[in-house]
């Protein structure tokens, strides 16, 4: 995968729909003032006119471009939905049915005929996306949402996906044709590259993307795809339900996508179908916390699913976790790096860090980020304590700071405010102040949380935006930690590589042992904390 924008790895909000410039407004500002971190607003379906893609409701969205940049400049990011269906409508001046019927760019059926199906802009065509050609043709269309600002595109129904709605031709249910040919000279059938569809459409918005905004990194969000998907896009786990059991599921499912390659990887939070309790919400905003994506979503015809809906006490929980998601992102960033550079899960399912223990090997309730940060969420209505795996080694309550020898059960206390997490022995997490956004403003502090223990870790930077990382333009640092009696020792490296930070204070913490803290001038510099450094 590439690096993602730094952007995309805060917080996004998505409803079924934002069906209005002035609704977006609100949303946009009740974050701010609510003090709840978030960077991303997406727009669903109802942006369009009658669901034409690439086109905006007049009515409802009458000013995109200056809806767009007052947005940005409140630090939110806008991304727009594009479905592949496109709106079967001769002689209406709808460019993108024009452009792709001029150029015989839908697929057709085997027989020749222009093939159609039915999805929300009622009967609709689907573009060839195996042919380079159209490829290039849709990439290009999305010059007109970059050009008034949109950051990023989230492609839905990709698969394709037309079987649920038989509207339209009397009723009748019409399939994609297995037949129909695609790929234009020496075609393949539906069949055979069925798969290919979701992935090649996402292909095209960030080939889109990459060329329209040229300067800066942009956010792919897809529901389909395959195997290589992550080089082009994130990817969310479609349609979930309000319900315990999808949120319990939802984190098998994203650690299978990490060990697949794909691990920039969400579910929707709260659950996208039906109404979540404050409850559900709380907990699934706090396993929500863990998702390389942290996005929530909810649909049409469904109660609100803020995080400020359930109630005070739900919406501080929800402002605690998003601020924890915020204070991490030097550490979730590391760990997209290693994604992008190794291919590595970033949320893994326990096996992957200890697969000589067998207690690992059906362990799917609890969760690593990286290799050393260890969640093991509720998902269960009125539980209040869980028990929890240690694999072998030390651990560290990240919250009471409490030193646990594995491997052993124990049962961990986690009221509805409490998210049980855990750091292996060593374990160094970066962290930064909490902002609402993520280029807020510069930052001046960058903090070392550190169990006592032994081991090295490497910090990744750059500037978090644009490709100059691809030229070599970051840095790494390495920390080690090691113990020595009754003393921990820090040490961190000169700066390697070509980026330079702000100028910023490095405050360390050592869990249990006190704080010392100097002022990152890139050189080396070597820490003692003992007992009596607290
Ligand atoms: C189906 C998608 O999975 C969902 O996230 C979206 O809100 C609806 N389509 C409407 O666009």
């Amino acid at each position: 995968m590439p690096l993602p924008p730094k952007w995309s790895i805060g917080y996004h909000q998505c409803r079924w729909s934002y069906e209005s410039e002035e609704v977006v407004r609100t949303l946009a500002q009740e974050f701010r003032t609510r003090r709840i971190p978030c960077d991303v607003i997406h727009l669903d379906i109802d942006y369009m006119r009658g669901f034409r893609v690439f086109t905006w409701s007049p009515t409802r969205f009458s000013n995109p471009k200056k809806l767009i940049s007052d947005l940005k400049e409140n630090g939110f990011k806008t991304v727009t939905i594009i479905d592949p269906g496109v709106k079967y409508e001769p002689e209406a001046n709808y460019h993108v049915f024009d452009e792709g019927m001029k150029n015989d760019y839908f697929v057709r059926q085997a027989d020749g005929r222009l093939f159609h199906g039915y999805v929300w802009p009622d009967k609709s065509v689907f573009p060839d996306f195996l042919r380079a050609d159209v490829q290039k043709w849709w990439s290009d269309l999305h010059k007109s949402l970059t050009d008034i600002g949109i950051a990023g595109i989230w492609n839905d129904m990709n698969e394709p996906a037309i079987n649920d709605r038989p509207f339209g031709d009397g009723g009748v249910h019409i399939w994609f044709p297995l037949d129909a040919p695609q790929g234009g000279e020496n075609p393949a059938t539906h069949a055979e590259v069925h798969n290919l569809y979701g992935l090649n459409m996402a292909k095209a918005s960030a080939e889109g993307l990459i060329k329209h905004r040229a300067n800066e990194r942009s956010f792919v969000l897809t529901r389909s795809g395959f195997a290589g998907v992550q080089r082009y896009s994130s990817v969310w786990m479609g349609d979930n339900q309000s319900q315990w059991e999808h949120l319990e599921i939802s984190l098998p499912m994203l650690c299978n996508m990490g060990l697949s390659g794909v691990a920039f990887v969400g579910c929707d939070i709260g659950g996208f179908a039906g109404n979540a309790t404050a409850e559900l919400f709380a907990r699934w905003m706090q396993i929500g916390m863990l998702y390389p994506l942290m996005r929530a979503h909810s649909a049409m015809s469904t109660a609100r699913h803020e995080p400020w809906v359930f109630g005070q006490r739900v919406e501080d929980i929800c402002r605690e976790y998003i601020n924890l998601r915020y204070q991490l992102l030097p550490f979730f960033y590391t760990l997209f790096w290693e994604a992008a550079t190794t291919g590595a899960a970033i949320l893994r399912p326990l096996v992957y860090e200890y697969p000589d223990d067998p207690k690992t090997y059906t362990l799917y309730d609890q969760v690593l980020l990286g290799s050393n940060l260890m969640a093991a969420p509720i998902y269960r209505p009125g539980v209040e304590y869980r028990a929890v795996y240690l694999p072998d080694g030390t651990w560290y309550d990240w919250w009471t700071g409490e030193k646990l020898e594995g491997a052993t059960h124990i049962l961990a206390h986690a009221p509805l405010e409490r998210m049980p997490l855990y750091a292996r022995a060593g374990a160094v997490i970066p962290m930064q102040p909490v902002t609402q956004y993520v280029d807020e403003h510069p930052l001046n502090e960058l903090q070392l949380r550190i169990f006592p223990g032994s081991s090295e870790y490497i910090l990744y930077e750059d500037d978090g935006n644009s490709f100059e990382y691809q030229k070599d333009i970051y840095s790494t640092t390495k920390i080690s930690v090691c113990t020595e009696g009754e003393r921990v020792i820090v040490n961190v490296a000169q700066r390697q590589g070509e980026w330079t930070p702000e100028k910023r204070q490095t405050i360390v913490e050592v869990v249990g042992f006190g704080k010392q803290s100097f002022e990152d001038d890139g050189n080396s510099h070597r820490l003692e904390f003992s007992d009596g450094s607290l």
